[in-house]
């Protein structure tokens, strides 16, 4: 139990650094809490105009969640990697640094997935893309995504992953209940779409 602690905080640490944030504002970008949905994640990095920065923003929300993983695999088993997930991906929902006022989880999600269950994670970007490839929607593709991620989990019988991805999405789906709301009303911002829902 010890180590799955030391685990789920260093997994925290890695999970709170904000790629979003630090991203734009070494670039001098409009304040991602002023635009779009005030998120700072990739999509609304997006509505910056800077494609480049979101795909950076991608890349490091993931990967931090990935590295945290490994290393933690590595240096001390397979349990120590479902809490460096664990908490890794509450470090990105609720960064100290931020006021615990973080990101909505999807970035980290594909990036702790990737490394904890590969295909799973496949599953994860595929559904991701199809979804958003149809309705343009971020978010949707995001709520569908992990769904089918976990499904994808049980199915492949890796029930300890499995019922950790079940408690992620849980999270994540309460972090997008906004996005939700603006789903059903029918205002939720499409990707390459003007403004935002709040702009
Ligand atoms: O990654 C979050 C995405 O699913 C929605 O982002 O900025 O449109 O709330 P946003």
């Amino acid at each position: 139990l010890p180590l799955a602690l030391a685990a789920l905080a260093v997994g925290y640490l890695f999970g709170a650094i904000p790629f979003g944030i630090l991203v734009t504002r070494m670039a001098g970008t409009a304040d991602l809490r002023s635009i779009g949905s005030g998120n700072i994640g990739a999509t609304n990095v997006l509505r910056t105009g800077r494609k480049d920065l979101a795909a950076l923003t991608l890349l490091g929300d993931a990967l931090k969640g990935t590295a945290a993983v490994l290393i933690a695999r590595a240096a001390l088993g397979e349990e120590a990697a479902l809490a460096a997930a664990l908490g890794a991906f509450c470090g990105h929902l609720w960064p100290v640094w931020l006021g615990f006022r973080g990101g909505k989880g999807v970035a980290t999600f594909l990036g702790v997935t990737l490394a904890l269950l590969w295909p799973a994670g496949i599953a994860f970007a595929l559904v991701w893309l199809a979804i958003a490839a149809a309705t343009k929607y971020s978010s949707l593709a995001a709520l569908a995504a992990s769904l089918a991620t976990c499904l994808a989990a049980a199915a492949l019988g890796a029930t300890p992953t499995a019922l950790l991805l079940a408690v992620l999405t849980a999270l994540l789906w309460l972090k997008h209940r906004e996005n939700i709301g603006r789903l059903i009303a029918g205002t939720e911002s499409r990707i390459g779409g003007k403004g935002g829902p709040k702009a």
